[in-house]
């Protein structure tokens, strides 16, 4: 006989009714078996939704949603790391339901407590929708990665700060008319400062750290750096030089355990990741003996993450049940790279100031680079033009980060530079 599962859906937002849509049409999908949609749950009950409703149980309480006898499955779509969110999930897999999110605040921030609610009952708590919408790398590196070291994983992880950066580079756009754009067209988060700031990159590459390295599940360990701080003149000297600035999440495994971070690079033009344009996402993973992959596909949006939604419900129907780290969660035991040794590393940057422009300034910048040992690979002045000061962009030779930033401290402290010079990190792909 055909299986047939009830679910209850918690959140109605872009993905929410998303989901109900492919639902109400599942005969198309290739599912083993039948999802019935048992109730749902929002804020408000009579907003305006591109899907109809009427036919199934309203709550206003999601955690009563998660408790109803009706609920076998219980998909949260609500958002925010705690609150009512938290709390219906809690509510699901205390009494042994399965779990289906796309919130990657939660799982980043709490994704151990709740792993061990889902161990302690045997139940399965499922979040592929939480990392890079349709693109199935959570599944690809929890279950089909399992057998495979991997080197490194890297990738575009934010559709809002990409869109930004290679629409500011193409047209010339400021940033807060192009993130303007980014929330009408719904690739921001109902907060964008978590896009921008790469919180909710950071809350994803957390997320694959532990699934693809064995590191607890500890976002205090990601390293964070937003868009925040990238000006269009930083895009247009990084063109200037044949590169493009992306925001990069990556989590690196080193001889001193496992690097974590989100920070904008500079990437050569014709490097896979650099032609990543728009609110595209792209991961490359690195493996040891398998060779090298890249997923492509869109990071956000309602059908790509309603599909991830999808994927989830499809491998519950099947009865799968794996870890919800891949492996027990007393088994994440491997460790993170300690921050002096993070300092230690070595790479190319690129240092952008403003300098004054008059005689010696350019002498006492790259004076203060040779007292900290960074070596000038290449170097770009772009004419002031009527102001006073010209823009200035310097890339040096592989040197350590903490060279690299105290030499840029050092020529912050030259009356010739006007507002703090910034580092950005170079990599070759
Ligand atoms: N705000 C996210 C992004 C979408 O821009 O990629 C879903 O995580």
């Amino acid at each position: 006989m055909k299986k047939s599962m009830k679910v209850g859906i918690a959140g109605l937002g872009n993905v929410g009714t998303g989901l109900i849509a492919r639902l109400q049409d599942q005969g198309k999908l290739r599912l083993d078996g039948e999802l019935v949609v048992s109730g749902v749950s929002a804020r408000n009950r009579s907003r305006a939704r591109p899907v109809d409703i009427s036919d199934y149980a309203w709550y206003d309480d999601p955690v009563a949603l998660a408790k109803s006898d009706d609920t076998e499955i219980f998909v949260e779509l609500i958002g925010g790391s705690d609150g009512p969110a938290k709390l219906a999930v809690e509510a699901a897999l205390d009494l042994g339901k399965p779990v289906v999110t796309a919130n990657k605040a939660m799982i980043a921030e709490y994704g151990e407590e709740l792993a061990q609610r889902a161990e302690a009952k045997k139940t399965p708590l499922l979040f592929e929708a939480a990392v890079a919408g349709g693109i199935p790398i959570v599944r690809a590196i929890r279950e089909s990665f399992a057998g495979t070291e991997l080197k490194s994983i890297r990738g575009i992880l934010n559709g809002t700060c990409n869109f930004l950066l290679s629409e500011m580079a193409e047209t010339g756009r400021d940033y807060d008319d192009v993130l303007a754009d980014a929330q009408r067209l719904g690739y921001a988060e109902a907060d964008p400062f978590l896009d921008v700031s790469g919180t909710d990159a950071a809350h994803k590459i957390a997320i694959l750290s532990s699934l693809g390295f064995g590191v607890p599940m500890d976002f205090s360990q990601v390293s964070i750096h937003g868009v925040d701080s990238i000006s269009l003149r930083d895009l247009q000297l990084a063109g200037k030089l044949d590169h493009k600035i992306k925001l990069i999440a990556e989590a690196v495994q080193t001889e001193f355990g496992v690097i974590c971070r989100v920070e904008p690079v500079l990437l050569p033009k014709a490097s896979p990741l650099a032609m990543i344009d728009g609110p595209l996402n792209a991961i490359m993973i690195e493996s040891v003996h398998a060779g090298n992959y890249t997923l492509t596909g869109p990071g956000a949006g309602s059908d790509a993450t309603a599909s991830a939604v999808l994927g989830d419900l499809s491998a519950l129907l099947s009865d799968q049940n794996t870890p919800v780290f891949g492996v027990c969660v007393g088994l994440l035991s491997q460790t993170f790279c300690p921050k002096d040794k993070i300092s230690q590393s070595e790479s190319k940057y690129l240092i952008r100031a403003e300098l004054r422009d008059k005689a010696g300034a350019l002498a006492s910048l790259t004076e203060k680079l040779a007292g900290s040992d960074v070596s000038v690979d290449a170097l770009l002045q772009d004419s002031a033009g009527d102001s006073e000061f010209a823009p200035i962009a310097i890339m040096t030779h592989n040197c350590s980060l903490a060279a690299a930033e105290e030499a840029v401290s050092r020529v912050n402290s030259l009356d010739a530079v006007h507002e703090p010079a910034r580092l950005i990190r170079i990599e070759s792909s």
